[in-house]
């Protein structure tokens, strides 16, 4: 296990090393297998997560049912603080997308854990995202291109997450679905696979199960603004 890789996470930047190790041997370690769902959405929480390995998706159903994908998180990543201050319903449904080893920090060892080191809420404050508790009215659809440029954005995301520099270019292990690549572009299926064949037969992509290998990512980019 690589503790650096979560003693790295936001939440410890401005501690120092006495006070980061403390708080970290003070959290609970979690094992997810694939397709565990952690929490889900409403359901009451308050408790906060850093990601020491494998993949996390985080997904809000809309008001027509559909599962949006919001983000898929990955190593000394942090999801969950919205109800670590404020506790109350989860914003999103968390669940793993690979196996995953994630350490738990809950509100009650947060605050004990700032009365004897008062000095390190500042730092957590400035720390922890800004992300408002969302109204309980529906997100709007991502506004993103039409066609095969919807394929090309995410992959971005992805690939600055979990890309890889191989000889022949970033090959992005994301193991997800065709369904949850769609769902984390807001566009349909057919609509992400066509854009990918599309791809892949220009020579700008190539798949490999749940990878894929980005081969041109001047031409990706491009497409994808
Ligand atoms: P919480 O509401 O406690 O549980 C679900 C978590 O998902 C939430 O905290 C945030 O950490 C995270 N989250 C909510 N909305 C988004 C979003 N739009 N993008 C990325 N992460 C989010």
């Amino acid at each position: 296990m690589d503790d650096d890789v979560v003693l790295s996470a936001p939440l410890f930047a401005t501690m120092d090393a006495d006070e980061t190790r403390t708080l970290f041997e003070s959290m609970q370690q979690i094992e997810l297998s694939r397709g565990d769902v952690l929490f889900r959405e409403g359901e009451p929480g308050d408790r906060l997560y850093v990601i020491a390995s494998g993949k996390i998706k985080l997904g809000r159903r809309s008001n027509d049912g559909r599962e949006n994908l919001l983000s898929i998180l990955g190593p000394g990543e942090m999801f969950g603080e919205l109800s670590l201050f404020d506790p109350g319903p989860r914003t999103a449904t968390a669940s793993s997308v690979a196996d995953s080893v994630i350490y738990e920090l809950g509100h009650d060892q947060l605050v004990e854990w700032i009365e004897k080191h008062p000095s390190v809420a500042k730092h957590l404050l400035n720390a922890l995202p800004r992300r408002p508790r969302p109204t309980p009215a529906p997100r709007p659809a991502r506004a993103l291109p039409d066609g095969p440029a919807r394929g090309a954005q995410p992959r971005r995301d992805l690939s600055t997450r979990f890309g890889e520099e191989t000889d022949e270019g970033i090959r992005v292990a994301h193991d997800l679905t065709q369904e949850e690549l769609a769902q984390l572009v807001g566009a349909s299926r057919e609509t992400v696979n066509k854009a990918l064949a599309d791809f892949a037969t220009r020579g700008w992509v190539r798949r490999e199960g749940r990878a894929v290998v980005l081969l041109d990512m001047d031409r990706l980019e491009r497409r994808a603004r």
